[in-house]
């Protein structure tokens, strides 16, 4: 069956994305033999990730490569609105740019969009987001981040970092593009149309502090690829260097969605929850119909399982009928119950030193 991309805005995933269409659509480029080579030379090892195409397209990523092969430093940059708990979709990225800090041991500067969802949700106020700002910090670090080379810019709190970037982005942007990249209209508040501008600004922060240019390179889900089309066009025109890219698939959800929503609460396995509850997700998942969609696979394959000889071993055994689904959730529970454990006691020993990256 064809896939079919019905709208990718940052703000609406709907239906089931090609990612192939949107990388051509968007104008990316596949990560190309090459420079998959030249990380898996820089890191000792192809990570997972690179090696299956989850991390898939990108921009100027052998641009980056190229700087850092001459010596130079480069600055990793990714964020999110932190509207709710963290589930294990949200960790694909952040597991994949943990791998780039470890390899290039370059900073991450580590974006907390609270003004977003201040202005897109009814119902958030800043005393939610900083709650969310927190406890999503909380589950960033866990993974094993060098606190020494992360900064978090939390928007609200941080304002002044940003604003005078933002301005400078903000005056080189008509109203027209920005209706026609996010698809802003009249009904639009006025603040999230400025919002952009406050994503835009911790591209250049690192060349703005250092007073050279400093590129700098994104590892997201390529929803959030409208900002950086229009973020480098701007760079050229105040003399930033053009951010770099590497886009990632989204973990589809477990009602087999787009992807794992905090939204729909049935689609995500979040960070905090308890085994019982894992074990009723994992276990209401419907039987997929092709083997290819199946969420079971598909986390084992995203996230839980990096070899892949154990990865080909699961899906053999499911297609000559050597396994049953219900065997695969049962052992599904018990790795996603033993990775949560284990990433609920690093949350547990971080509180203090998270506190202080956030004043
Ligand atoms: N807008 C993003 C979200 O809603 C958060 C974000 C801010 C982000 N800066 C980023 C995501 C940089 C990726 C890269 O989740």
């Amino acid at each position: 069956m064809a896939k079919k991309t019905n709208n990718v805005t940052p703000w609406d995933i709907q239906g089931e994305i090609d990612y192939q269409d949107l990388a051509q659509r968007f104008g990316t480029r596949l990560l190309s033999e090459d420079i998959l080579e030249r990380m898996e030379k820089h890191a000792g090892r192809e990570h997972f990730m690179l090696r299956r195409g989850i991390f898939y397209s990108h921009r100027d990523v052998d641009e980056v490569l190229d700087h850092y092969d001459a010596g130079g430093q480069f600055a990793l940059y990714t964020g999110r609105g932190p509207s709710g708990p963290v589930h294990l979709g949200h960790l694909v990225p952040w597991v994949f740019t943990k791998h780039l800090q470890d390899i290039y041991g370059c900073k991450l500067v580590f974006q907390f969009t609270d003004d977003e969802k201040m202005l897109i949700r009814e119902d958030y106020d800043a005393e939610i987001t900083s709650h969310w700002v927190y406890e999503n910090a909380l589950d960033l670090m866990a993974l094993g981040f060098d606190p020494d080379k992360t900064e978090f810019i939390v928007d609200m709190k941080h304002t002044a970092k940003l604003f005078s970037i933002a301005l400078k982005v903000a005056k080189r942007i008509t109203w027209s593009t920005m209706r026609a990249v996010f698809g802003f209209n009249e009904d639009s508040n006025l603040g999230i149309i400025f919002f952009p501008t406050m994503q835009i600004a911790p591209c250049f922060i690192e060349s703005e502090r250092s007073g050279e240019p400093v590129p700098c390179l994104i590892p997201a889900g390529i929803d959030q690829d409208p900002y950086w089309r229009l973020t480098r066009d701007v760079a050229t025109k105040l003399g930033y260097p053009k951010p770099a890219q590497i886009h990632g698939r989204m973990l589809p959800g477990l009602t087999g969605n787009a992807k794992m929503s905090s939204s729909m609460p049935e689609t995500a396995i979040f960070t905090s929850d308890v085994p019982e509850l894992v074990e009723k997700k994992i276990q209401d998942m419907p039987t997929p119909e092709n083997r290819v969609d199946c969420l079971a696979y598909l986390l084992h394959y995203f996230l839980l399982t990096e070899s892949d000889e154990e990865v080909n071993e699961l899906h053999h055994e499911c297609t000559v009928n050597q396994r049953s689904c219900q065997e695969c959730k049962m052992e599904l529970v018990e790795k996603v119950n033993k990775f949560l454990l284990a990433h609920q006691r690093r949350r547990k020993l971080i509180g203090k030193s998270v506190k202080r990256m956030l004043e």
